[in-house]
């Protein structure tokens, strides 16, 4: 049947009214407002960096929009200072009215930032600290880690450096919760299975006077030397380390915290240093090449893990909002969705615990050249014992 042409038209015009409003409330969607966290100044800069460019890409990759609403990103600089975090918290939280908080790097900070969320409600994505805590006795609803917990690391490498046959070792970290639980993890794999831990060492954060420590080391003549440091801290520890003339004789190892992000600087160094991490080199997944090349057509630098943990902050708040189509005040759906997404990673396939934090592989990686390369898994689908979560 033909349709006469102005009843066409008044049909069609019936129809533009109906679709109007339902566009006209979409553009009228206020953005979502997302505040970043992060390190911008100190020895963790470039991991505050990395992880900002990180979650950015995830989001320009959804069209800089999730659900239908645009991003505005509010930005502070916490400087890793646990004295500042409730205050810089708070300048995100009150002043801003962000609805999402996503941070930080540094354990003390976000411990901090993870008490606020509980008391608040807001909700928080933690793209690195790995203090236990935050999924532990803190997890809550809101609360979410797209990072690691010390602990996978820690504990892959304990068992890891007892298949390399050694049976006595030092720790050496910073003295604070990300390297304490570090090397607490690593002394319990390593002493379930027969080794013995000589000595624990560590200074305050973020010092990085190890000459002291380094000779000690050599006077205890370990097996090996179990540490984490990171950013500009691990560069000077990694080259110290060596320039004392302890590589050759008492090999290195740590969480790969040690020289992610670092082999630039740390050059010769870093050789053939044995590390646990959740990403690596040479993964050579479909979504990994993917991420890469994007990553470095973006930002022109190679991503490294911390890169790599703030795209995987915005796949999953991305799972978030997209399934409750932009409405965040669906909390419940939210959270189910954040829940249960399962996320493609550019570290493989990764999921989340009950108590919020990532399931994925530990790898073992060695420093060859300027990569990190994955020579195996140290431990699969490693997940967090979540001790202390009541959810
Ligand atoms: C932390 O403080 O939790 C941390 C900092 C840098 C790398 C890894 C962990």
């Amino acid at each position: 049947m033909r349709l006469h042409t102005s009843f066409r038209r008044i049909l069609g015009a019936a129809a533009a009214a109906l679709l109007l409003p339902a566009a006209a409330a979409r553009a009228d969607q206020p953005k979502i407002r997302v505040g970043l966290m992060l390190p911008y100044s100190g020895t963790y800069t470039s991991l505050g960096v990395n992880i900002t460019n990180g979650f950015k890409l995830a989001i320009a990759e959804h069209g800089g929009k999730l659900g239908g609403r645009a991003i505005e990103y509010f930005t502070v600089d916490d400087e890793s200072d646990p004295a500042k975090a409730p205050d810089n918290a708070n300048k995100l939280i009150k002043r801003d009215h962000v609805d999402v908080l996503v941070g930080t790097v540094h354990s003390g900070v976000a411990l901090a930032m993870a008490k606020m969320a509980k008391d608040t409600g807001t909700l928080l994505i933690v793209p690195n600290a790995g203090a236990g805590d935050i999924t532990g006795p803190l997890c809550a609803p809101n609360i979410f880690r797209t990072s690691f917990t010390m602990w996978q690391s820690g504990y892959a490498m304990g068992k890891e450096a007892l298949r390399e046959g050694k049976k006595t070792a030092v720790t050496f970290t910073w003295k604070y919760a990300a390297g304490e639980e570090s090397v607490d993890a690593f002394k319990e794999a390593f002493e379930a299975g027969g080794g013995k831990v000589l000595k624990m060492m560590a200074l305050p954060f973020p010092q990085v006077e190890f000459q002291s420590y380094l000779t000690e080391i050599a006077a205890l003549k370990p097996d090996m030397v179990y540490s984490f440091f990171s950013g500009g801290g691990a560069v000077k520890y990694v080259k110290d380390y060596a320039a004392a003339g302890l590589k050759a004789h008492i090999p290195l190892y740590g969480p790969g915290f040690l020289t992610d992000g670092t082999l630039e600087g740390q050059g010769e160094a870093a050789q053939g240093i044995l590390t646990t991490l959740h990403y690596g080199d040479g993964l050579d997944n479909p979504k990994d090449k993917a991420f890469r090349a994007a990553y470095l057509k973006a930002y022109g630098s190679e991503p490294d893990v911390f890169s790599v943990q703030g795209y995987d902050s915005g796949q999953l708040l991305a799972a978030g909002v997209e399934a409750v189509k932009g409405d965040i005040s669906k909390r419940k759906e939210l959270i189910a969705a954040m829940e249960h997404a399962k996320i493609d990673s550019p570290r493989g396939p990764m999921t989340l615990s009950r108590s919020h934090n990532p399931v994925n592989n530990i790898y073992l990686r060695k420093v060859v050249g300027k990569e990190n390369k994955v020579i195996g898994i140290a431990a699969p689908a490693l997940a967090d014992p979540g001790r202390g979560c009541k959810m």
